[in-house]
Parts: C-alpha cells; structure tokens; sequence
C-alpha cells in the first residue's frame, strides 16, 4: 500500500508521517510538501532515513508536477493535509489561501481521476461550521450543521469541502472529509496559540491574548486526530463527511494561564491585545458519528496531553527557536506590534 500525503512538513501531516511508518511498516508513505514558512524539513528528519519514506519539494497548485509524482509512486491512498492553516494570515493576505487551498485541492483531486486511487482523504475543519453562541454548552456541531464561515481561511477549507463532495457525486471520485477541532502536540508551528504561549512563556516575552480570552477552543491531542484518519481512510464509508473532537472545551485565557503555572512564569506575562477581526466564539464537535461508525474516541487526556506538550517543547528549543529567530520575527511585529 502507498499513501501519498500532502503537507507533510508541517504539524499534523508531520505526526500523521510519522504515526503511519510506526504503525504499517509494510507501507509506503510518500510525502509531497513545497516548505512554505510552514513547512520545515528537519521536522521529517527521522522519516528521510527510512527506506519506506519519500519527499517530493511540490506545490500541489503545480499540475505537470502531481502529475509526474502520481506516474511514478502511483499512490493508493491520498491524504491532502497540504493548506495555509492560519486565520490571522488569511484576513491579512487571503489570496494565497485561496490558491492553496481550493485550487490545490483541485489538482489533487484531478490527478487522483487521472491516474486512479482507493481513496482520496481531505483534512477539513471544524471551522466550515463557523462558531457556537458562549451561552448555549448544549450546542454542538454535528456534520448536518450548515457551513458558515467566518474568515478567509475557513471559506477556502469550505469551498474545498464542496468541490471534494462535487467530485464525489460527478465523477465518483472515493472521497472521504474529516473535520477536525483545534489540534495540539508537537511541530505545532509557533504561530498558533498553544506554542506561540509557551515559546514566549519560556522567553519571558509577553503573552498577547486576544480580546477578553474567552472564546472557547475544543482542543485535540494530534495524535488522536492521527488515529482517527487512519480509521476513515480504511474503515470510512466513501462519500461521508466525519467530525473529529475531544470534547475538550477551554477558554483561551485558562490555557493561557495553565501554560504560565506549568512553566513556573508569572501570569504578569499577560496582555488583553486587540481582538482578531470576525473572532469566531465557539467551536464544539460532537463526535458520535465516528464514534458509533468506526469506535474512535480521543485517548489522551488534555492533562495528559499538554504535558507531553510542553516537554516536547522544553526538549526540542532548537526545532522552534531556529523558527522564530528567521522570517517570523517580521511577521510577528507585523502582528502584534501595535496591536
Ligand atoms: P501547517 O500550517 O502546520 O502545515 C501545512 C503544511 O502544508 C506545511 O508543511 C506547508 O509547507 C504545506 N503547504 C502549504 N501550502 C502548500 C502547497 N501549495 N503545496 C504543498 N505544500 C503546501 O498546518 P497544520 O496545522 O498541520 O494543518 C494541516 C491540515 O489540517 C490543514 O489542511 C488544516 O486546514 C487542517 N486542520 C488543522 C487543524 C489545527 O488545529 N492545526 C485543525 C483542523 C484541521
Ligand atoms: P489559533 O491557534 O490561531 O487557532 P484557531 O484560530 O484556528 O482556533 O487560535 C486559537 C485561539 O487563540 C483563537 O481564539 C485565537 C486565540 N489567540 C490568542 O488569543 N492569541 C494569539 O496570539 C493567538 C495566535 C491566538
């Protein structure tokens, strides 16, 4: 069996690289990734030593490219991971969102009519589904919610959506979605809040909460998330739409808090900055599709799982401090330097 996997170099289809060599030693894993400022690979240094792995430098935008790479590894399984994943940068520049993510997941899908697969997997969001009202614990979403996005980022993952249920029905192209809650783990890119937290926790540098922190996160350990698209990829039914969550929900300022208290910082760290534009409030899954369908729960407990976290972190300083003394420094002024 080959499982070509696109965005590979980046976190979670770095975990699911890895998580797939562990678990099928007889498989072989094809990574396809074109290392924008996301995608880093040192990351994958393990999985080049490994005889079952192969990495192909391609934007999955470039056609003749994922053409060549098909002909070639003739994949059995497609798993697109490969997006721009961060909202803050999508309502900056929401271009390249959408060139990535939809038109990317085009050629993806047009090579997979073209030379033939079991299946094609895309890694969607719980975003497609916009946000939950802070007052209303009893709301969840299921995958008969109506999607309604709220930044350039969830209406690109979205559309993608539609054009993967398109291609479905017409051309009856083996697809399956997963939308997932917000993961975490390690190679999280420190853009994103968890190890932007702890990165600035341990640099002694402010901490830079959104509004009031209250918006509510249903927080994933990525290897969960791994384990639960290994099973739709070999158990799913063709054509379905799976959610996946931890019914985890924190508020952002109590993860913000936790992290200061497990590094040993004050939370005099913190600052209330400028709220991100279209802020969603809410995001909650109710996972009983999967769970009933194909027996997924998620395994690792947050307690649990931010330790390991933030162990990781402690432990590798170099993965994320290589990172946020290149490039990122410009990004980040832009950001948060007069927010
Ligand atoms: P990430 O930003 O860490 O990694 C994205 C990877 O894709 C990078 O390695 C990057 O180089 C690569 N990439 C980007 N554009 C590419 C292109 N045009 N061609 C080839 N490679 C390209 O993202 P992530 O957090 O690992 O998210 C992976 C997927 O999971 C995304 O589709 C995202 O929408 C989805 N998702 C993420 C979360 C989360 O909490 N991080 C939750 C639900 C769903
Ligand atoms: P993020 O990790 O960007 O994921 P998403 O927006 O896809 O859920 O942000 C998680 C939450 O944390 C979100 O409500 C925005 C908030 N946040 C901050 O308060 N400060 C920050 O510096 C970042 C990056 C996020």
């Amino acid at each position: 069996m080959t499982v070509l996997v696109t965005g590979g170099a980046g976190f979670i289809g770095s975990n699911f690289v890895y998580y797939m060599l562990k678990k099928y030693p007889d498989y072989r894993v094809i990574c396809v990734d074109c290392l924008t400022y996301a995608g880093n690979l040192s990351t994958l240094e393990s999985a080049l030593k490994n005889p079952n792995f192969a990495f192909y430098k391609t934007n999955i935008c470039d056609r003749e490219g994922i053409y060549e790479i098909f002909a070639k590894e003739k994949p059995d399984i497609v798993v697109n991971f490969a997006a721009e994943s961060h909202v803050d940068r999508s309502i900056e520049g929401p271009e390249i969102f959408l060139r990535t993510n939809i038109l990317g997941t085009q050629v993806m899908m047009d090579a997979c009519r073209e030379y033939g697969i079991k299946r094609y997997h895309q890694v969607s969001t719980d975003e497609v589904y916009g946000d939950l009202p802070l007052d209303r614990p009893d709301l969840f979403f299921t995958e008969q919610t109506p999607i309604h996005t709220s930044s350039p980022y969830s209406a690109s993952k979205a559309s993608a959506d539609l054009l993967v249920m398109a291609y479905n029905r017409t051309y009856d192209l083996p697809t399956t979605i997963s939308r997932c809650s917000n993961n975490y783990g390690p190679y999280h890119f420190p853009e994103k809040l968890i190890p932007l937290m702890i990165a600035n926790a341990l640099n002694d540098r402010p901490l830079p909460v959104y509004g009031k922190g209250e918006n509510v996160r249903d927080w994933l350990y990525v290897e969960d998330h791994c384990k639960a698209i290994d099973l739709i990829i070999h158990n799913g039914t063709v054509g379905e739409v799976y959610n996946i969550g931890g019914h985890n929900e924190m508020k952002n300022i109590d993860i913000v808090k936790l992290i200061c208290k497990k590094l040993n910082k004050p939370e005099s760290l913190i600052r209330f900055v400028t709220d991100r534009k279209g802020h969603d409030l809410r995001y909650a899954i109710d996972p009983t599709k999967i769970h009933n369908e194909l027996g997924w729960l998620p395994e690792t407990r947050f307690a649990d799982g931010i330790d390991l976290t933030i162990d990781w972190y402690l432990k590798n300083t170099d993965w994320w401090e290589n990172i946020i003394s290149g490039e990122y420094r410009n990004y980040y002024e832009r950001m948060y330097g007069s927010r």
